[in-house]
């Protein structure tokens, strides 16, 4: 049998109740039989009042031998235990069992060493094994007999040890039948428990964690309990969620990088077959080259961009924090574009707190984001738009911001626009866009330890702010 977790339960348990169970059988059995030990000490004093005057009546002549032997006798068989009367030096002179006769006959010195205890008038209580007379080991009790206050003997009473424990011994019965059935209880109720509570439940999360890694991402574990493995159930579905997530988004990207790397091929192997094939004539060849030139210049950025934002994201590529002028970069970024600002005829207000504003980054891949952000803006502006650029301080931070006027981008599309290959408006998107620049923005400013958020301006327009730190 495989060493599950019942069986571990059970052997654990079971382990428990035997250590409980012997610690109050001792328990029990040492005070029942201190307590009975008791009783019976209490009964033979009782008695020994009687015997101790049949003694004195017999010593003073009043009683036979035969008479007294009797009396004892009757009270051995009532109270069944042996009973001797000894002479003030310890010599037997009366036995209730007529085997133990030779005692009386060959006067027997019994009593020695307890003498003086009884001479004193105290109870001697003892174990005795008198393996010559008795076949049993006993348990003696010795009251002295005092007439006018002289010491006249004195009275033993056996009670055989075996027969005291008797009583004990169904005691013991009783305590181990009921540490078994408690056993069998137990192991009835921890089965039921662990395999409603744990077995069960952690056999559920195996077979799905095995599907999941079989590729089964959409598998969940369904589990609805409020202790620790319902955490487990949780947390497990939430992993579970992620590894979707990620299934997802590779499968997503994979699709894009495929159409985005298609269609520049497309194009690019129609034109060379048909300049091949002669379908393009001579004259127009230097034309379809041209454009064949661009869609690899797409292909080529398309590579560049992806490269780069792995690269990020892996954080492969080493920053090289430098302090930098903020506002010499972005008056540097809108010089690039002014060719596309002047064919849009796009009014630009640059608005900068100081002439110079230093802060902590990476040149290139500050240059990067600013170079994205305004060329989404003069990209998505309409003709003719605005175009807002502007540097504060607020504390230890740089807050730089890009504002382009337009309609902006619906609510519900804002938090997708940092996906990969996330292009909002399909049909308004040049065909030289691939929806990863505000990837790599995000994914550059991270690295560094900086924020970006978006807002569509109640007045109309978009706002993308982002901030550095300021040395
Ligand atoms: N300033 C903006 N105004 C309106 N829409 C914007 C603006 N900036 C970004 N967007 C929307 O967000 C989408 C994602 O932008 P992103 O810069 O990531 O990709 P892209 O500009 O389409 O391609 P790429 O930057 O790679 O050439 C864009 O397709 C556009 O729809
Ligand atoms: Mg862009």
């Amino acid at each position: 049998m495989k060493k599950g977790l019942f069986s571990k339960l059970v052997a654990a348990f079971t382990a428990i109740i035997i250590v409980s169970f012997v610690m109050t059988a001792a328990f029990l059995s040492y005070w029942f039989e201190s307590y009975y030990f008791e009783q019976r000490k209490s009964q033979l004093l009782k008695e020994s009042q009687f015997i101790s005057y049949k003694a004195l009546q017999y010593l003073a002549g009043d009683l036979t031998s035969d008479e007294i032997n009797e009396t004892l006798n009757n009270i051995a068989k009532y109270l069944s235990a042996d009973i001797w009367l000894v002479d003030n030096y310890g010599y037997v002179y009366s036995v209730s069992k007529s085997e133990h006769k030779q005692l009386v006959t060959n006067p027997t010195q019994i009593v020695t060493k307890d003498l003086e205890e009884l001479r004193e008038n105290k109870t001697v209580d003892k174990k005795e094994i008198h393996s010559d007379i008795l076949v049993d080991p006993v348990h003696t009790f010795e009251i002295p007999i005092f007439s006018n206050g002289v010491f006249k003997g004195a009275i033993l009473m056996h009670t055989s040890i075996n027969e005291l424990r008797e009583p004990l011994k169904r005691v013991y019965e009783i305590i181990w039948i009921s540490a078994i059935l408690a056993i069998i209880i137990c192991s009835v109720v921890i089965y039921y428990l662990s395999q409603r509570i744990i077995v069960y439940p952690l056999k559920k999360i195996n077979y799905v964690a095995d599907k999941i890694s079989k590729g089964e991402v959409e598998k969940r574990v369904c589990i609805n309990s409020n202790d620790e493995i319902g955490e487990l159930a949780k947390s497990f579905n939430s992993m579970a969620d992620s590894l979707e997530q990620v299934e997802k988004n590779r499968r997503h990207f994979i699709s894009n990088v495929s159409h985005e790397i298609r269609s520049p091929l497309t194009s690019i192997k129609g034109f060379i077959g048909g300049m091949i094939d002669g379908i393009i004539p001579h004259e127009k060849q230097n034309y379809y080259l041209s454009v064949t030139y661009s869609e690899i210049q797409r292909l080529t950025r398309l590579v560049n961009d992806l490269l780069d934002l792995s690269a990020i994201e892996a954080g492969q590529f080493k920053l090289r924090i430098e302090e930098l002028d903020i506002n010499e970069i972005i008056r540097l970024c809108i010089i690039k574009f002014q060719t596309k600002i002047n064919e849009k005829k796009l009014k630009v207000d640059v608005v900068m707190e100081n002439d110079k504003l230093y802060v902590a980054a990476d040149r290139d891949r500050i240059n990067q984001v600013v170079t994205n952000l305004i060329d989404n803006a003069v990209k998505y502006v309409n003709v003719g738009g605005n175009i807002k650029v502007s540097t504060k301080i607020k504390g230890e931070k740089a807050f730089i911001s890009v504002y382009n006027d337009g309609e902006g981008i619906p609510e519900s599309e804002l938090k997708h626009i940092w996906d990969r290959f996330y292009k909002s408006d399909k049909s308004r998107t040049s065909k030289v866009s691939t929806g990863l620049g505000l990837s790599i923005v995000r994914s550059i400013l991270t690295q560094l330890g900086e924020d970006i958020w978006v807002e569509n301006r109640e007045s109309g327009g978009i706002i993308f702010a982002f901030t550095l730190k300021r040395v």
